[in-house]
């Protein structure tokens, strides 16, 4: 079966309808850059720009770097416009893509669900935390296979700073830090999470997860086993049509 998957990020709207039965994209993926300011209007655009380019017209999946409840009602948006909040984001994309079914997951939590199915996490039991490094951190936290949803451990405060605004990617990049100054921050932020939740294992996503031979390496004194995410860039867009499927089926 074939679900149409996207990623709504800080810089790119991503998607391309997802195989499920493989886990994997069905067609190379298109992508646009997400408007600045991204208002749920412009952000809308672009989904249906993507959408449009596949002639696509069966249900439809979308991650959202915030807290979204039931599907569909957006609660926080950290790196997105703030006029985001309280918008009911299944009504916004179904009318502006035609009436097609829509399902609304965090960006982070869809990450999850497809590592979980076909990537790192697969069989993995216990507590397992996926945390994506990119504009922001985003967690997805698993209690033997189970997704307890919009966990937000991004924000959990380190040294008295917000964790993502100092472990990030878009920190490393702004800072200007070497691989190894940052992976000291996100050890740091690794051990608080650890003493926290005690997982058996951490997943690492967001786009850095194709660069872990450069910082895992650094990171020490974790109990937990730390191991990059399998499907990369394109976990949250299988992730979201998973979730799509779920709803639909
Ligand atoms: C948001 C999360 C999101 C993460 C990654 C954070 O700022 O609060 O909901 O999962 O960024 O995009």
């Amino acid at each position: 079966m074939q679900i149409f998957g996207l990623d709504i990020g800080g810089s790119g709207i991503k998607g391309a309808p997802v195989d499920l039965d493989r886990g994997d994209l069905a067609q190379e993926r298109f992508k646009v850059l997400t408007p600045h300011p991204a208002t749920p209007d412009g952000v809308a655009d672009g989904v249906k720009q993507v959408v449009e380019h596949y002639g696509w017209t069966g249900p439809v999946g979308l991650t959202f770097p915030g807290v979204v409840t039931d599907g569909s009602t957006i609660r926080t948006a950290a790196n997105v416009d703030r006029s985001w909040i309280d918008t009911d984001a299944r009504a916004l994309f179904s009318e502006r893509l035609g009436g097609l079914p829509v399902t609304v997951v965090n960006d982070a939590d869809a990450a999850g669900v497809a590592e979980m199915h076909f990537g790192a996490g697969r069989d993995r039991r216990g507590t397992v935390i996926l945390l994506t490094f990119g504009t922001g951190i985003g967690s997805a936290l698993f209690i033997d296979g189970a997704l307890v949803p919009n966990t937000e451990l991004g924000h959990l405060e380190l040294h008295g700073h917000d964790a993502e605004k100092r472990a990030s990617s878009k920190a490393k990049e702004d800072e200007d830090l070497s691989w190894e100054h940052w992976a000291h921050r996100v050890q740091k932020y690794l051990a608080h999470v650890e003493m926290l939740f005690s997982p058996e294992l951490f997943i690492v996503g967001g786009g850095v997860s194709r660069k872990s031979q450069k910082f895992l390496h650094y990171i020490e004194g974790i109990k937990a086993e730390i191991v990059p995410a399998q499907l990369q860039n394109n976990a949250g867009i299988v992730g979201a049509a998973m979730r799509a499927a779920e709803k639909d089926g």
